[in-house]
C-alpha cells in the first residue's frame, strides 16, 4: 500500500465545476475562464452556474436573485446566539455553531441547492451582526432590494454602499466560491458520503477552512503586511522570516506553480480603486512583499495565492480581520455544496486505510502492575 502524505495527487472524484490549471495560473469555473467571469459575470450569476452547470437566462437569473435575497433573515435563535458571542469568541466558532443551529431549525425535506441557498442567503447577516455587535452598534436587517454584495455591506454599515465598492466585494466573493478539491471541500465530502446531511456537511467545511494553512491565510497576511509597517521594511522582515524557517503567509500553494488568477484579480482592482492612505500604504508594501518573495521563492514554484490581496480587499471594504475567514466561507459555502450534491450522484463512502506501524501481541499488564 502507498502512502500518500497530505493526500496530494490522489483524486477523489471526477469534476466538471472547476478546472485549475496550476503550471499556467488559470482556473475556470463550468469552462468558463474566471478573467472573464471577474470582468463580466456577478456573483449571484456565478453561483447559479456553479449550482446549475449553465449560465442562467435573465428570467432565471432574477428568480434565483428573489429566492436568495428572501432568505436572508435569521431565526430569533441564531440572532440571540450571534450576540450573546461575538465580543468573546472566534468569529468562525460563531459562524460554525450558527450554521448548526439552521441545520436544526430547518425541518423541510428541500432538496440540497435548495438549503444549501438558504445558507448562502443567511451567512452574511450573520457575519455583519457580529461586526456591528462588537461594535456595539445596532443589528441592520437585510434588505431583499439591493444585491448580495450591496447588501451585504448595507448590513455591515449600515448605508449602502458605491457601485464600486460592492463590485470589489462581488468580485472578491466571486473568486472564493469554489476551488475544485482542497482541505474544507473534502471535508464536506466525507461527511456527505456517509449519507448525513448538508448543514453538517458546511460545519465540517467551515471547521476545516478556519486553520491558518487555509482559510486562515488571508488575515495572517495582512497582519504581516501591518508588521512590515513600511516598505523600507519589507526586505529585511521577507530574508528574516525566511531565514528562521517562517513562512511567507499568502505564498504557496498545493496546486499553483505560478501566480494565482485570483491574486492577480485582486491587485488589479486594488491598484486602480481609489485608497486611503491606509490601505495605499498596506498595498504598496504587500507589492514590495510580493516582489522580493517571488524573487526568492518563484524559483520553486512559490507564488502569492489568493490570501495575500484578499485580505487587504476586505480590509479596504472595512471588516474586521479575524472575520476575513468567514467571507471566505460564505462565499465556499457554493462550492462545497456544489462538489457535495455531485459526489453524491456517485457515492461511495469514503474511507481511506491508515498503514500501522505499531506493534503487535503485547501482554496485557494489570493496572497495580504497572
Ligand atoms: C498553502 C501551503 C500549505 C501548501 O503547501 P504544500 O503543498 O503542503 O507544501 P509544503 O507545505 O509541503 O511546502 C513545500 C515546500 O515549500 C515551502 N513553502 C511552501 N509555502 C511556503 C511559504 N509560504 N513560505 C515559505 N516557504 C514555503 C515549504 O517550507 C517546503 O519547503 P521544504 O520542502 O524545504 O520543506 C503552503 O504553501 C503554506 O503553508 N503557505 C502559507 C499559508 C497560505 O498562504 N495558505 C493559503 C493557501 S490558499
Amino acid at each position: 500500500m502507498e502512502l500518500r502524505k497530505g493526500l496530494e495527487d490522489i483524486a477523489i472524484k471526477e469534476t466538471s465545476i472547476t478546472f485549475i490549471d496550476g503550471e499556467l495560473g488559470r482556473l475556470y469555473y463550468r469552462g468558463y475562464s474566471i478573467f472573464d467571469l471577474a470582468s463580466f459575470s456577478n456573483f449571484e450569476e456565478v453561483a447559479y452556474l456553479i449550482w446549475y452547470g449553465k449560465l442562467p437566462t435573465r428570467h432565471e437569473l432574477d428568480d434565483f436573485k428573489s429566492r436568495l435575497a428572501e432568505e436572508r433573515s435569521i431565526s430569533d435563535e441564531i440572532a440571540s446566539l450571534v450576540k450573546r458571542t461575538a465580543k468573546t469568541a472566534n468569529p468562525m466558532d460563531v459562524l460554525r455553531t450558527s450554521v448548526s443551529m439552521m441545520g436544526l431549525e430547518d425541518k423541510d425535506d428541500g432538496e440540497l441547492i435548495t438549503k444549501s441557498m438558504k445558507i448562502t442567503a443567511k451567512i452574511p447577516t450573520i457575519i455583519s451582526s457580529i461586526q456591528r455587535t462588537r461594535a456595539n452598534l445596532d443589528v441592520i436587517e437585510p434588505d431583499p432590494s439591493l444585491s448580495h454584495s450591496e447588501n451585504f455591506l448595507y448590513m455591515l454599515h449600515g448605508s449602502k454602499p458605491s457601485r464600486e465598492r460592492s463590485r470589489m466585494l462581488d468580485v472578491g466573493l466571486m473568486l472564493h466560491i469554489d476551488h475544485e478539491m482542497n482541505a474544507s471541500t473534502m471535508a464536506c465530502l466525507v461527511v456527505a458520503s456517509t449519507l448525513s446531511d448538508i448543514y453538517s456537511s458546511i460545519v465540517a467545511g467551515i471547521s476545516a477552512l478556519k486553520g491558518p494553512l487555509h482559510g486562515g491565510a488571508n488575515s495572517e497576511a495582512l497582519r504581516q503586511f501591518m508588521e512590515i509597517g513600511s516598505q523600507e521594511n519589507v526586505e529585511k522582515y521577507v530574508l528574516n522570516r525566511l531565514s528562521s524557517g517562517q513562512r511567507l503567509m499568502g505564498f504557496g500553494h498545493r496546486i499553483y506553480k505560478s501566480l494565482d488568477p485570483r491574486a492577480k484579480i485582486i491587485k488589479d482592482y486594488l491598484s486602480k480603486v481609489s485608497k486611503d492612505e491606509e490601505t495605499q500604504r498596506l498595498f504598496d508594501i504587500a507589492t514590495k512583499v510580493e516582489e522580493i518573495g517571488i524573487r526568492i521563492l518563484g524559483k520553486r514554484g512559490i507564488y502569492p495565492n489568493v490570501d495575500f490581496y484578499s485580505g487587504l480587499l476586505f480590509h479596504f471594504l472595512g471588516f474586521d480581520l479575524d472575520l476575513f475567514p468567514t467571507i471566505f466561507a460564505s462565499a465556499r459555502v457554493i462550492g462545497w455544496s456544489a462538489h457535495v450534491d455531485e459526489y453524491l450522484k456517485d457515492n461511495k463512502l469514503i474511507r481511506p486505510k491508515a498503514i500501522y506501524v505499531g506493534d503487535l501481541g503485547k501482554k496485557y499488564v494489570p493496572i497495580d502492575e504497572r
